[in-house]
């Protein structure tokens, strides 16, 4: 059984401060004033993800939404396209032309260029006159041992920040779909990105029992283009995979009449370029595994987890964020499988960035959330 939230509450614009309230401010506040209306200083909130990069700035709501990709000059090195405009380069790169994802699972697989494609955006999220770098809160996620919290601290100090504050991304997550409460309830998160699932149980802001697992939306597509290449003997692009993932698999269609699709790509045996159908029933026997591999990391966080937060999983449901949420049916057969509430966030894509953005426009209620790194 599945349902879906309410969205987000809406950001409306702050009120004028009237002139009597203003005399009662002190030079700190007045201060904080004036730096927020004439934007002298930016507050951002990042979501660096394995796919995708979004950035929130406070009274603007999401500004940047991007791949996390970049291309680059191969002899120079010189960046030469950031995010939509790099993407289209991906598998077919001229001999000049290198493209980088520099964030894998979650985490920061390429110092260099993780810092270049974020000092680009955040320069972009920034409009006019900036006097001062901004301070940045960002999503760490729950895989991220030390090493991996420190690299993303790193980066993001060399890409123009001031300060840097970590949150748990589940949490974020929880925050931005406009479900958690700072009560006792417990809440099961399941945000399934490009790079991981992070499965998280949250109670009073903190997490309780949680388990991060390296299968989400790009293994989807992997197991697509190698079921293809394995069963019709062609050779599909990650982006052909994709379009099928996107606009053929259907979990809820089982036994019902079948849907199909075309898709090109080079045959293995003749080497010629060819097209086959592909059905949707394929596909989805194809995802089996990957998706058994999911449920079972809810499962085990369920067993985990405290009876008593036990229970309010089982009337409130299970929320699932993230875009791999996306996946048509896949709200149902995690479902079916638990024998469980399952709700889909609102807008599962930018619940991490929404969440981190609201966590630091309302810092004085969330501040043991947002761990200060420097
Ligand atoms: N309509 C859709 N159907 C299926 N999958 C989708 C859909 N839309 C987006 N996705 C998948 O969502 C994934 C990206 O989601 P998201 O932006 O939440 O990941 P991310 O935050 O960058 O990754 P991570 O959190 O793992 O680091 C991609 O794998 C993409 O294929
Ligand atoms: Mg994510």
């Amino acid at each position: 059984m599945t349902t879906s939230l309410p969205p987000h509450p809406v950001w409306s614009p702050p009120s004028p401060v009237p002139t009597s309230q203003l005399l009662q401010l002190t030079p700190r506040s007045w201060w904080k004033q004036v730096q927020r209306r004439a934007r002298l200083s930016y507050d951002l909130a990042i979501d660096l993800g394995t796919s995708n990069l979004r950035i929130y700035v406070p009274e603007q709501g999401i500004v940047v939404e991007e791949p996390s990709v970049l291309a680059s000059d191969k002899e120079s090195q010189q960046p030469l396209a950031y995010g939509t405009e790099a993407l289209p380069l991906v598998g077919r790169t001229p001999l000049h032309v290198q493209v980088h994802h520099p964030i894998r699972n979650g985490n920061i697989a390429d110092l260099d260029w993780s810092e270049q494609m974020l000092r680009h955006w955040m320069e972009q999220a920034q409009e006019g006159l900036k006097l001062f770098r901004p301070r940045v809160a960002i999503g760490a996620s729950m895989s991220a041992v030390g090493i991996e919290r420190d690299a993303l601290i790193d980066v993001v100090l060399q890409a123009g920040a001031r300060e840097v504050r970590l949150i748990d991304q589940s949490v974020a997550a929880a925050l931005g779909s406009g479900v958690l409460g700072d009560g006792p309830m417990g809440h099961l998160v399941v945000d399934i990105g490009g790079g991981t699932t992070d499965v998280a149980v949250i109670s009073m802001l903190g997490i309780v029992a949680s388990e991060s697992i390296p299968i989400a939306g790009e293994v989807l597509t992997k197991t697509i283009q190698q079921y293809i290449r394995h069963t019709h003997r062609l050779e599909i692009g990650m982006l052909s995979a994709e379009r099928l993932k996107r606009r053929l698999v259907d979990l809820e269609s089982r036994g019902e009449p079948q849907a199909g699709l075309e898709v090109g790509g080079l045959h293995l045996g003749s080497d010629n370029f060819s097209h086959v159908r592909v059905e949707q029933s394929e596909l989805q026997d194809a995802l089996t595994q990957p998706l058994a591999s999911i449920v079972s990391a809810i499962r085990r966080v369920l067993e985990r987890t405290p009876v008593e937060l036990l229970v309010d999983i089982c009337d409130r449901g299970i929320l699932l964020t993230g875009g791999g949420s996306l996946l048509t049916g896949l709200d149902q057969l995690i479902s079916q499988e638990l024998g469980m509430l399952v709700h889909r966030a609102a807008d599962p894509l930018n619940a991490v960035a929404l969440g981190t953005g609201y966590a630091l426009e309302h810092q004085q209620n969330y501040e043991r959330l947002l761990t200060v790194a420097a």
